[in-house]
């Protein structure tokens, strides 16, 4: 028994084993491995190896930078082209916005292997795009889109991604069954049906055009009491003529013309009559329009899959330079996407926040001693300016005493 066991285990291990598609951590040497596009000319703007102004680890967290301000980027890398059928999908990496970013894209595309990396700009077509985008106080979203059939298709719910300067970790999966999780630091903030979140597909159900409503439908839930009478003493005006109001002696009709009295509320009107309502007996509920299946619908249960894929790229537009990516992975597993999340960002999340507390901390003390360097300074000059007014003024004394004397 424990030995069957133990060979199951064995089996599971060997054939469980997480397929890692892509990895990249960006040593200095990612340059070897990733393409530069020129799409952009003299606009395009240069990735650099760094690890930032502050990090948890000055190797591991080395990614590539953002380096110039107002640019395009563009740099992909290719890898062994797969399908995912059958399959989960993980895609997944960090970014980190240490310049505090007010507008620009923080994700990533994948292409398939026919992707022309010189030329990547924002119009080549691509299979996925994911990650983080911020742009003002109204854009701090994280992007999920699908190309299928050719349109690119977004996500239609909200989800909200960081915006401090710290590294966050981003993962995309994407399961057979058509269902999808996104997670931000390893914890999930969204899943769901690819069907249900995306419009991959006209809706299954549609009004039926043919449908009416009865000419004859009642969809009045109360009515006018029939019986209920207006009484006698509702039909009064609202205003009369002021029953004490007197023609002025000195009018002059012909002068003045003909007079008529002052209108005031009258003291018997009763508002405007309402019937009392009574529930309407003929009274059917609110019609539904009936729905057809659409003979637009076709089901597909491979929404999730794609053939080809054999490429990852970066392809941003940025305001303010100085976002980080790093630790990309695309893999199959998910519990290995979590792992590998654990080992990289989670081992240095903490030490990166406190050297950049650190720093934070430094620099306050700096700037208060700075200040109080300039107010000590401030305060000597006046105290010399008073002096010399002093000197000054003890001079004009003497000098007019001086005067005196002569
Ligand atoms: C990742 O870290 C979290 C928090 O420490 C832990 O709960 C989780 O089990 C870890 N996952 C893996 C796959 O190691």
């Amino acid at each position: 028994m424990k030995a069957a066991i133990l060979i199951i285990a064995l089996f599971g291990a060997v054939f469980c084993k997480e397929k890692i598609y892509f990895k990249e951590e960006f040593g200095d040497d990612f340059a070897d491995r990733w393409v530069e596009s020129t799409a952009k000319g003299a606009e395009q703007g240069k990735f650099v190896s760094s690890a930032g102004k502050f990090y948890g680890d000055a190797e591991k967290d080395k990614g590539i930078q953002t380096s110039q301000d107002a640019r395009f980027y563009g740099l992909s890398a290719k890898f062994d082209k797969f399908s995912n059928e059958g399959k989960t999908l993980v895609i997944q990496f960090t970014v980190k916005h240490e310049q505090n970013i007010d507008c620009g894209g923080g994700y990533a595309k994948i292409f398939s292997s026919d992707l022309e990396q010189t030329n990547m700009h924002g119009d080549s077509p691509y299979l996925i795009m994911f990650g983080p985008d911020i742009c003002g106080p109204g854009t701090k979203k994280v992007h999920v889109i699908f190309n299928y059939k050719g349109k690119n298709l977004l996500i239609k719910k909200d989800i909200r991604c960081k915006d401090d300067v710290y590294t966050h970790l981003y993962t995309l999966i994407v399961k057979p069954d058509n269902t999808y999780i996104v997670k931000i630091d390893n914890e999930k903030v969204e899943s769901g049906e690819l069907e249900a979140d995306w419009d991959f597909l006209p809706p299954k159900k549609i009004k039926d055009p043919e449908a009416k409503k009865p000419e004859d439908w009642d969809e009045r839930e109360n009515i006018d009491d029939p019986e209920d009478k207006k009484p006698e003493d509702y039909d009064k005006p609202e205003h009369i003529a002021d029953p004490d109001a007197k023609k002025p002696d000195d009018w002059d009709d012909e002068m003045d013309g003909e007079w008529e009295p002052p209108m005031i509320d009258n003291p018997e009107y009763k508002g405007e009559w309402k019937p009392k309502q009574i529930p309407n007996p003929d009274y059917k509920g609110k019609w539904v329009h009936p729905e057809i299946d659409n003979p637009e619908y076709t089901a597909d249960d491979e929404l999730y899959k794609y053939t080809d894929i054999g490429a990852i790229g970066f392809d941003l537009w940025q305001v303010k330079s100085g976002t980080i990516f790093d630790n990309v992975l695309i893999t199959d597993s998910e519990s290995y996407a979590e792992e590998y999340g654990n080992e990289t960002w989670g081992q240095t999340k903490e030490p990166e926040k406190k050297m950049k507390e650190k720093q934070d901390e430094e620099e306050s003390k700096k700037r208060e001693e700075e200040e109080k360097k300039q107010k000590e300074e401030d305060d000597a000059k006046k105290d010399d300016d008073e002096e010399e007014e002093d000197k000054e003024e003890e001079e004009d004394k003497e000098e007019k005493e001086d005067h005196d004397e002569l």
